[in-house]
């Protein structure tokens, strides 16, 4: 099976979602609640199970309670698997949840009760890399047809969740305005600890040195890609089709290296320059 993409409030979304949007748009966000947002692949679930972490204060059997989507609930896919609407509705604050929706069209009750918000933003040419990969295996997204097709459609948006480039710059712009915390895929793998901190003061917890450190650990790649909690193994198989591809790919920096030709490399750089004109957020490609 291979989902198709609709425009929906002029993005590119999967038809499972657009035809769901009426429930989506009016999701109950209440006061306290904690939204972890991204564009696809961007390092989500490896910043979910920090913000699990940090709120249990390291504890690893707490953490190890239910998969990942179980307890950071996915605001655009509750109709689609468990937890549903009721169950995310009964969850006691606070409840921490996912989404990849652009900032224009994140609930607007999110916004009303001033939840804090953690972006995670990775650069363009890995999260292309790693999205051609996912696109294999979701099935409520198009089969990329090969590489070269799917670089383009990339670049115009034409995939889940719309533009790459809108999507970093819409909440780059709003940080200030909201209570946005705006991480880098990037600065995680370069310092783990560092950023956990950032996160740790962003949630109001105080956590010894020794404790962030079992969390840089129990979040690093290895540990998660063996954690079945934490690996996606058990997403549901009817979305996600891990038989070929794996969700815990490779977790690094600088992998579009592998996939990039020298003449894709430059038109795609070309193409950020005239997007990002005028945007101060930069980038790393390698570490
Ligand atoms: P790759 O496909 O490049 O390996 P998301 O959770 O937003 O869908 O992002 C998935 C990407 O984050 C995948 O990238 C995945 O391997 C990577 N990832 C997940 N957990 C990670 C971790 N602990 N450390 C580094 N990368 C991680």
């Amino acid at each position: 099976m291979s989902g198709k993409l609709q425009s929906m409030e002029g993005i590119r979304i999967a038809g499972v979602i657009a035809t769901n949007w009426q429930q989506i748009r009016t999701f109950q966000a209440r006061l306290g609640d904690v939204l972890i947002a991204t564009y696809p692949k961007s390092g989500t679930t490896w910043v979910q199970e920090i913000v699990d972490l940090i709120l249990n204060e390291g504890n690893e059997e707490i953490c190890r309670r239910s998969p990942t989507h179980e307890r950071i609930p996915f605001v655009e896919l509750l109709h689609l698997m468990k937890p549903g609407p009721e169950e995310v509705n009964a969850m006691p604050s606070p409840r921490v949840l996912k989404t990849h929706l652009p900032v224009q069209l994140v609930p607007p009750l999110f916004w009303k009760y001033k939840c804090k918000v953690i972006y995670v933003a990775r650069n363009p040419r890995d999260t292309l890399t790693s999205y051609f990969h996912f696109d294999h295996m979701v099935k409520i997204h198009p089969d990329p047809e090969s590489w070269e097709e799917y670089l383009h459609r990339f670049m115009k948006g034409d995939v889940g969740w719309g533009s790459w480039y809108d999507h970093v710059k819409g909440f780059w712009e709003q940080k200030d305005e909201h209570n946005i915390l705006y991480l880098f895929f990037e600065d995680i793998k370069r310092n783990s600890i560092n950023e956990i901190r950032k996160v740790m003061r962003f949630l109001d917890k105080d956590l010894s040195e020794e404790v962030l450190e079992k969390i840089a650990h129990l979040s690093s790649f290895n540990q998660m890609m063996e954690n079945p909690m934490a690996n996606y193994s058990a997403f549901p198989s009817d979305v996600l089709d891990q038989s070929q591809y794996k969700f815990m790919r490779k977790g690094k920096v600088g992998d579009w290296k592998n996939h990039f030709t020298v003449q894709q490399n430059e038109m795609f750089e070309a193409y950020y320059q005239q997007q990002m004109h005028g945007c101060t957020m930069k980038f790393r490609y390698e570490i």
